[in-house]
């Protein structure tokens, strides 16, 4: 993993889909900070390519005008960013970037922000002119499916070797997920309680208060076990569960993150009636780019395990959804009651569960909860609060995600990218789900906007008797 002197060798960053959305909301932003930062080489620089008709000098403005406050080092970079306008379909599309690739004679990292339908175009065309050579990031969502992810990596591993591959997860360039990796590996506290003899159970929830905005017409294709089930709460699954790496490099840590996701069993059509719920927010219809009768979901709870020696019977629950109460990121471990509490009932009306809540975002931070005797001469016990937040313990600001994964990508470091074999587990874990919606013609429950989702939600933790953690009052 990186150090903080870390640089870009001379890279020339290819951009299919340069006039796209993310290109200016995600990419270029973070160029800029890697630039006002000095991690670029004194050579670096974007070539973008897209559909849109544009020249270098066009492409150039544009770029500036995508970032706000943009950094003198950024507007000095912009000036070398060349444009190849084409169709992605077309060989004269790269002949043109072949050419631009030869008079800059910088080694290329291929990055495929387009819209998924085309990625499999731009790998065969890549194929073709020789260009397999190179590094390729590729986005999400990589695939629709187990059988799509499957024809996808055939395509990919046709043109790159895998280790070539940056298959890539923004929810990995968090600082906080990370995080997760230094607070079960760099201590000896937490390690001895992380498993089924103390957890009583494990929440993950991606609440946004946000609902799908412009990109109505992309989610009608997605919905929010596509969006974010199947890659960032997997993620954040596997960090959890998984067991302690050998080392914390790219092997390392992604070997035992397949592993985790390779002990979550199959769920069957019934365990998906019983332990998944999917509901969509009421005005989603009305949206721009969705269907008046769209059943597709944009809130989803589940229950599943991870089926091994550390945590067999434990409940791993996960909801995510927008247009939710706030928005909120947190992995939320339950610690068991204790086997017998000395107290009478009445001096622990306020005593809760012990909890441990790694606050993903916002408000980044870790709080564990526990019970401590009200100051009194009574004998009163109730749940209090220690904290680590990140904005009050360090000085430094965390790099955004992308900024830190475009790094890794030119830098040659694949830890934080996902690997082949990981990401078809993950399709293997959310396939039934699919299979079982597709052939339910139930209509899809509705949840109003502001709250935590549908009422259903609950009701796969009453089976366990648990209940969903608050992230607004804890
Ligand atoms: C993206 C999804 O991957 O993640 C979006 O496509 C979602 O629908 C976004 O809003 C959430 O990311 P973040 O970083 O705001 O949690």
């Amino acid at each position: 993993m990186a150090s903080e002197t870390r640089k870009a060798p001379p890279t020339a960053l290819v951009v299919f889909g340069a006039s796209g959305d993310l290109t200016s909301r995600k990419l270029l932003p973070a160029i800029d900070r890697l630039a006002a930062n000095g991690r670029l080489d004194d050579r670096f620089t974007l070539v973008g390519v897209a559909r849109t008709e544009m020249n270098d000098a066009g492409f150039q403005q544009r770029a500036l005008d995508a970032v706000d406050d943009a950094s003198a080092e950024y507007k000095e970079v912009a000036q070398r960013f060349r444009y190849v306008a084409g169709d992605y379909a077309a060989d004269e599309t790269f002949d043109a970037l072949k050419t631009v690739l030869a008079e800059l004679d910088l080694p290329p990292v291929f990055y495929l922000a387009t819209v998924p339908t085309v990625f499999a175009e731009v790998v065969e065309a890549l194929g073709r002119h020789d260009l397999g050579s190179g590094r390729v990031v590729i986005e999400k969502p990589f695939g629709r499916d187990l059988e799509t992810a499957r024809q996808l990596n055939e395509c990919l591993h046709a043109v790159f070797e895998e280790r070539s591959i940056y298959r890539i997860d923004h929810y990995l360039g968090k600082e906080t997920v990370q995080n997760v990796l230094a607070l079960r590996f760099a201590n000896t506290i937490f390690e001895p309680i992380w498993n089924r003899r103390y957890v009583d159970h494990v929440q993950i929830t991606v609440a946004e208060e946000i609902g799908v905005e412009h990109r109505g017409s992309f989610y009608e294709t997605a919905g929010a076990l596509r969006d974010i089930v199947q890659n960032h709460v997997m993620q954040v699954l596997a960090l959890t569960t998984m067991e302690p790496p050998v080392s914390i490099d790219a092997q390392g840590i992604r070997d035992e993150k397949v592993k985790a996701l390779r002990a979550v069993p199959s769920l069957s059509a019934e365990d998906v009636s019983r332990h998944v719920v999917r509901a969509q927010y009421v005005g989603y219809t009305g949206e721009e780019g969705v269907a008046p009768d769209s059943q597709v979901e944009t809130f989803m709870a589940m229950r599943l395990e991870v089926d091994n020696w550390r945590w067999a019977g434990v409940p791993i629950y996960i909801r995510t959804g927008k247009r939710l109460a706030a928005r909120a990121t947190e992995v939320v471990l339950q610690f068991r009651d204790v086997p017998h509490l000395p107290f009478a009932s009445g001096q622990t009306l306020k005593l809760g569960p012990n909890l441990l809540v790694l606050r993903i975002q916002p408000d980044e931070g870790i709080t564990l909860r526990f019970g401590a005797k009200v100051p009194g001469q009574e004998f009163e016990v109730r749940t209090v609060s220690m904290d680590f937040t990140y904005a009050e313990e360090f000085a430094e600001s965390a790099p955004d995600a992308y900024e830190r994964l475009l790094l890794d990508a030119m830098v040659g470091d694949p830890t934080l990218f996902i690997r082949s074999d990981e990401v078809m587990e993950a399709w293997r874990i959310v396939q039934p789900i699919l299979d079982a919606w597709k052939d339910d013609d139930t209509p899809i429950t509705r949840y109003r906007a502001g709250g935590w989702g549908p009422g259903e939600a609950a009701r796969i933790l009453d089976q366990d008797g648990d209940h969903w953690h608050d992230p607004l009052t804890g």
